[in-house]
């Protein structure tokens, strides 16, 4: 017989962040940690797996410990041990996997696996401690569409409940994150690149029409992405059309700055105007499919801390008349307090792993 689940304790490893917390009834984040190698990867000007999966080892037990000590718990209260089994790199997620394993076993509760692209859908319902009432937050009304935009995936979806998802649309090449992360690196933006052209296109001036990049549509109706066309249009636009031969004539560095913040304020409207665009187009979907207007669209993944995107669904919220949940800045990113809050759902239902639980590198959503 398993004992009721309150606490639960969370544990990402999926990429580049370690990453524990503990998470009361499945909304209230007692603590949340996150060792970033942002400074072990800059130099690289991308993830290096091998280093990311050292990294974890070495980070995994502080920063469990810090996690558990700062929900001012001891680890004899957890009732049950979370998870992000998948997606992600292989090596980085054993990490996670084999001390989440460890710790269910020794202390004797429950272990759960959680898909890291589902969960980031969770970020918007997760609130600190000591809030209004100190409740966790009321959730979404389902049916529900969901957008996860992140580093490594972009997809729309339809939940029925928190652990019923169905996938409408999703990238048919770049992720966005992945995409801004590219194009940053076009305009010789320093590593991570996402948040820094957030930074440089929201300059006070920067003329976001200065570039009519392409906006993405794909065929009518289509809830696909597509950000390669945006990549490129930003590349000749900063490089030049190649001569013969594919040889560029210049770099970001002929750039005058202004001529950059206007590239990447253009960048990001296009980039944004996509993303809003479809999940325009599948809101129609799903009220002609359910035959009601969908009441609450649920955002997470690195991208949603984007300040234009999220000034852009704050007006599609008032615009559609719809309920837009998006993270707290620090629930955008890749952490494990949404892992966590997931997996009390999981709980709810029973829904146990195994210790013959596996690392997954694809999403199973
Ligand atoms: O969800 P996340 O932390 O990791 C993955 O699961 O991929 O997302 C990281 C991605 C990176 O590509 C990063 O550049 C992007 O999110 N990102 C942003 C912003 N903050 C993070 N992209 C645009 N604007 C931002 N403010
Ligand atoms: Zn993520």
């Amino acid at each position: 017989m398993t004992r009721p689940v309150r606490l639960i304790l969370g544990i990402e490893t999926s990429c580049d962040e370690t990453a524990a917390a503990v998470v009361e009834r499945g909304g209230i984040v007692r603590s949340g940690v996150v060792a970033s190698q942002d400074e072990i990867h800059a130099e690289y000007g991308g993830v290096v797996p091998e280093l990311a999966s050292r990294a974890h080892v070495e980070r995994i037990l502080p920063v469990v410990r810090r996690a558990v000590r700062d929900a001012a718990v001891s680890l004899t209260d957890i009732d049950a041990v979370a998870v992000g089994h998948r997606p992600g790199l292989i090596g980085a997620l054993l990490v996670g996997v084999s001390a989440a394993k460890a710790l269910a076993w020794s202390l004797g509760v429950p272990l759960i696996g959680v898909d890291h692209v589902h969960a980031h859908l969770y970020a918007p319902v997760l609130r600190p401690p000591g809030g209004a009432d100190g409740a966790p937050s009321p959730g979404p009304v389902f049916p529900a569409l969901g957008l996860v935009v992140s580093g490594g995936h972009t997809s729309l979806y339809r939940l029925a409940s928190w652990r019923s998802l169905e996938r409408l649309g999703a990238t048919i090449d770049d992720a966005m994150g992945e995409a801004f992360d590219k194009g940053a690196a076009i305009l010789g933006i320093p590593f991570p690149g996402g948040p820094n052209l957030d930074r440089l296109a929201s300059i006070p001036g920067a003329d976001d029409a200065a570039h009519r990049f392409p906006l993405s549509r794909l065929t009518p109706g289509s809830l696909d992405f597509s950000f390669s066309g945006l990549k490129t249009a930003l590349l000749y636009a900063v490089r030049g059309v190649p001569a013969p031969g594919g040889v560029f004539v210049r770099d970001h560095s002929a750039l005058a700055e202004r001529e950059r913040v206007d590239l990447a304020a253009s960048f990001q409207r296009a980039a944004v105007g996509a993303a809003v665009l479809k999940i325009e187009r599948a809101l129609d979907a799903l009220a002609a499919r359910d035959g009601a207007a969908c009441g609450t669209l649920l955002v997470g993944g690195g991208v949603s801390a984007n300040s234009r995107l999220r000034r852009e669904l704050a007006a599609l919220a008032h615009r559609r008349s719809l309920s837009v949940l998006v993270p707290e800045a620090r629930y955008c990113v890749d952490n494990a307090a949404m892992i966590a809050g997931l997996a009390h759902e999981f709980a709810g239902a029973g829904e146990w792993a195994g210790l013959d639980l596996q690392a997954v590198p694809t999403t199973s959503c």
